[in-house]
């Protein structure tokens, strides 16, 4: 863009026209480059700026010495020339296209896509699974909205019994125009599937049953109110406690290494009796006591139990309700065991995961490692 004032050899027509001509030609040209908003600003300011303007100087100096009746004509060229530059403001050029790339270059590398890999609470999960699946056990799943019957009454939890707690448990609202048993929530535990399966199928019943579950628990490094559980259920005639021992004994082996050892505690749950809290040998120092194990060299994994026959019972009445005469779970003729296991823990301890907050962050930096 020139800055310098053109001169105009005097007031006729064809002088009007050809110094116009050539200040169209001008503004055309400048307009061509308006591809970024500073470019179109400093193109208005250029030409149409109030002070500097380069407009407004030149309609100065032209009018200024104009004789008067040239001063229409000229007024008329100002007036047009304002026009196309302002259209050139509206419109500005299409950004200048890239030149295009003709050949194919064969030696650049190619665009990789990462494939995807499974989450890893889905491959513990999966892992965990599969040792099932070796023992033949099939697998089972069941709603995370859930009812107070599956969820606790059926499982032998008394009506008052803390885990019920609105502390624990998530409700759904409103439901307490429905008889207690058909309240809904959000299941606590996989336990629930336990029932939904007897319910549906005679013995022998070897299920191992994945899936979510909440509970009201504040975050921590170990703690999420959503988390991941597998429930397992073995029903058949003589199983035996040392049959629930040999399972899990060899489940834990499979799972960390054939070196690990495992033992069984007392414990209580409503639907197991006797219930049992197994630990396995600690698999961070091999069980000479380490900060891990809270230097006791064993961490406590998981709880089962032998099914209670109070559960039978609640199963039994519901089988009734559809065939009066059904006895498949009278606890004279079966027995059973049943485990269940926290997957984030799990999870965690394979991994060496300090925080649980990782597994459910989205971090591609965390999840990359898992592939
Ligand atoms: N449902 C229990 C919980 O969430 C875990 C559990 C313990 C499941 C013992 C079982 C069992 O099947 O036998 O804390």
């Amino acid at each position: 863009m020139t800055d310098t004032i053109p001169t105009l050899s005097s007031y006729d027509e064809t002088a009007l026209e050809a110094a116009f001509a050539t200040l169209a030609e001008e503004v055309r040209t400048s307009a061509a480059a308006l591809t970024t908003p500073e470019a179109q600003e400093n193109f208005r300011l250029h030409w149409l700026g109030r002070k500097q303007g380069r407009l407004k100087l030149i309609s100065d100096a032209w009018l200024k010495s104009a004789p008067p009746e040239a001063r229409k004509p000229l007024g008329i060229r100002f007036n047009q020339l304002k026009q196309q530059i302002e259209q050139a403001l509206e419109a500005p050029a299409a950004p200048i296209a890239a030149p295009k790339v003709q050949a194919l270059d064969i030696t650049l590398p190619g665009v990789i896509r990462t494939p995807g890999i499974a989450h890893p609470l889905l491959s513990t999960m999966h892992e965990i699974v599969r040792v099932f699946h070796h023992l033949g056990y099939s697998t089972n799943l069941g709603p995370q909205v859930e009812s107070d019957f599956y969820n606790f009454e059926a499982l032998n939890f008394p009506q008052d019994h803390p885990a019920r707690d609105t502390q624990d448990t998530l409700q759904i609202a409103n439901q307490h125009a429905k008889p207690s048993r058909d309240r809904l929530l959000m299941r606590t535990h996989t336990s629930p599937v336990q029932i939904r399966t007897m319910i549906a199928q005679a013995p022998p019943i070897r299920i191992v049953i994945p899936g979510k579950v909440h509970r009201n628990d504040a975050a921590d490094a170990t703690h999420s109110p959503i988390f991941h559980q597998i429930e397992g259920l073995c029903v058949d005639t003589n199983i035996t406690f040392s049959d629930l021992k040999g399972t899990l004994d060899h489940a834990m082996k499979a799972l960390f290494g054939s070196a690990v050892k495992t033992r069984f505690f007392p414990s209580f749950f409503p639907f197991t009796e006797p219930s049992a809290d197994v630990q396995i040998s600690c698999i961070f120092c091999g069980g000479s006591g380490c900060r891990k194990c809270k230097h006791s060299g064993w961490i406590e994994l998981l709880g089962c139990g032998m099914v209670d026959p109070h559960v039978f019972a609640s199963v039994t009445e519901e089988r009734r309700k559809i065939d009066p005469a059904d006895d498949a779970y009278n606890p004279e003729k079966i027995t059973g065991f049943a485990f269940g296991m926290g997957v984030e823990r799990i999870a965690m301890m394979l991994h060496g995961v300090s925080d649980i907050g990782h597994f459910y962050s989205g971090d591609m930096r965390f999840l990359e490692q898992f592939a």
